[in-house]
């Protein structure tokens, strides 16, 4: 989670420029007369596409609206069906939601990925989406959910929320599928404050979600803007200049905040697997992949224990991360608010018993940089006294 935990003098540099060299002007678009050249938004866009090794990359004002605007690319509307997972944040279901669309919901396996098995199962003649969620930046069987969609001439978006600056097989998390959405949120591993990004290779789409993102603005280069072509409505999803001007600072350091997190991640897992060997299991990292590595996640034999070992973690100061704490916000098993859910999966409390008995045993522990050197012996302190 360290984005906010680097914020400093780069971020400031950046922002200053606006205001010392392009008059402080904060439309990403246009005002060409005032900004000496500078686009901020622009910028961050392609440095950040660039990094991901991908042709198009989009900024908008958050990842749930980088979800929405990329569904909304695809034409997913009433009527149409998209399958996502039952461990996400609820943006993932609010996004499909907001287009009209019905929320479908995998189970997920006992590494909190989508079942593939299950997702596969849920397709029909309505789905016109899918949305993998790399959840805690632990990269998804991308690879097969992909084949899947294309066997079944289904659309693929990531969400890559929890996935920015992961790899698997050195590929970004992001460009496996059509679309991969980002957040920028305050506890993402890369900040803005507030934001998102969607990443595509398909330049049809990128035309569609950028102009949905901008009240259906094609950008017309032939037409000045208020006489500008139109294929669609749209909303208003665009990205401040001060925001841009913060991810270019950010994105300078992702590489930094990754590996940091991943060496930390490894120690205190490392240690764990030693100290805790047959009493927990350890989330696994798959094959030649890179995970972000912002939480260590593992599991116990029941969720009481689950519970009992954030008890005694939070008496030696360490607070957990998503899980068990914050399960409801988390899993599909609680979103009873969600009318679309109920009316397509009825009953929720026993609709996702596998995946509720994966997730209330689960425990998770915020990585970041600024964790100190007593934070692993604390953790086995604390983890002795309910385990051992
Ligand atoms: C899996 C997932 N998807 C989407 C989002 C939404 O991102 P934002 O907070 O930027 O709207 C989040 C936010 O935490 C998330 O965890």
């Amino acid at each position: 989670m360290p984005g906010f935990e680097l914020v400093g003098q780069e971020e400031l540099a950046e922002i200053s420029d606006i205001f010392s060299n392009a008059n402080g002007v904060q439309f990403r678009l246009g005002f060409d007369q005032l900004r000496n050249g500078i686009f901020k938004v622009a910028q961050f866009e392609n440095e950040f596409s660039k990094k991901m090794n991908c042709k198009h990359g989009l900024a908008v004002t958050s990842g749930t609206a980088a979800l929405k605007v990329a569904l909304k690319a695809l034409g997913v509307g009433p009527g149409d069906e998209v399958i996502t997972q039952a461990f996400t944040f609820v943006a993932t279901i609010e996004a499909i939601v907001e287009c009209g669309a019905t929320p479908v919901i995998a189970q997920i396996d006992d590494n909190l990925d989508i079942d593939v098995k299950s997702l596969e199962s849920l397709i029909t003649q309505k789905t016109k989406a899918i949305i993998p969620v790399h959840m805690l930046g632990v990269p998804c069987d991308i690879k097969s959910i992909v084949a899947i969609g294309k066997k079944h001439g289904i659309k693929v978006i990531e969400d890559t929320a929890w996935g920015c600056g992961a790899l698997l097989e050195g590929q970004a998390l992001g460009t496996f599928g059509d679309m991969g959405c980002f957040s920028f949120d305050y506890a993402k591993a890369l900040t803005t404050g507030e934001g998102g990004m969607i990443i595509t290779n398909n330049s049809d789409i990128d035309f569609r979600a950028r102009s949905y993102h901008d009240h259906g603005h094609e950008n017309n280069p032939e037409l000045k803007r208020w006489e500008d072509s139109r294929h669609g409505s749209g909303f208003n999803y665009r990205m401040t200049e001060m925001q841009g001007a913060f991810g270019l600072a950010q994105l300078r350091k992702l590489d930094r905040i990754i590996a940091g997190q991943r060496n930390i991640k490894s120690e205190v897992d490392s240690i764990l697997g030693s100290e805790f060997s047959g009493k927990i299991r350890l989330r696994k990292t798959p094959k030649n992949s890179q995970e972000s590595a912002d939480a260590l996640v593992f599991q116990v034999e029941s969720p009481a224990l689950a519970l009992s070992c954030r008890n005694a973690l939070l008496k030696e100061g360490i607070s957990t991360k998503i899980l068990p704490e914050a399960l409801t916000w988390h899993f599909a098993g609680h979103w009873n608010h969600i009318p679309a859910l109920l009316n397509r999966h009825g009953n929720l409390e026993n609709e996702f018993k596998t995946s509720r008995q994966y997730l209330s045993c689960s425990v998770s522990l915020p990585i970041s940089l600024n964790t100190k050197s007593d934070f692993a012996p604390k953790v086995v302190k604390s983890l002795k006294s309910v385990l051992i």
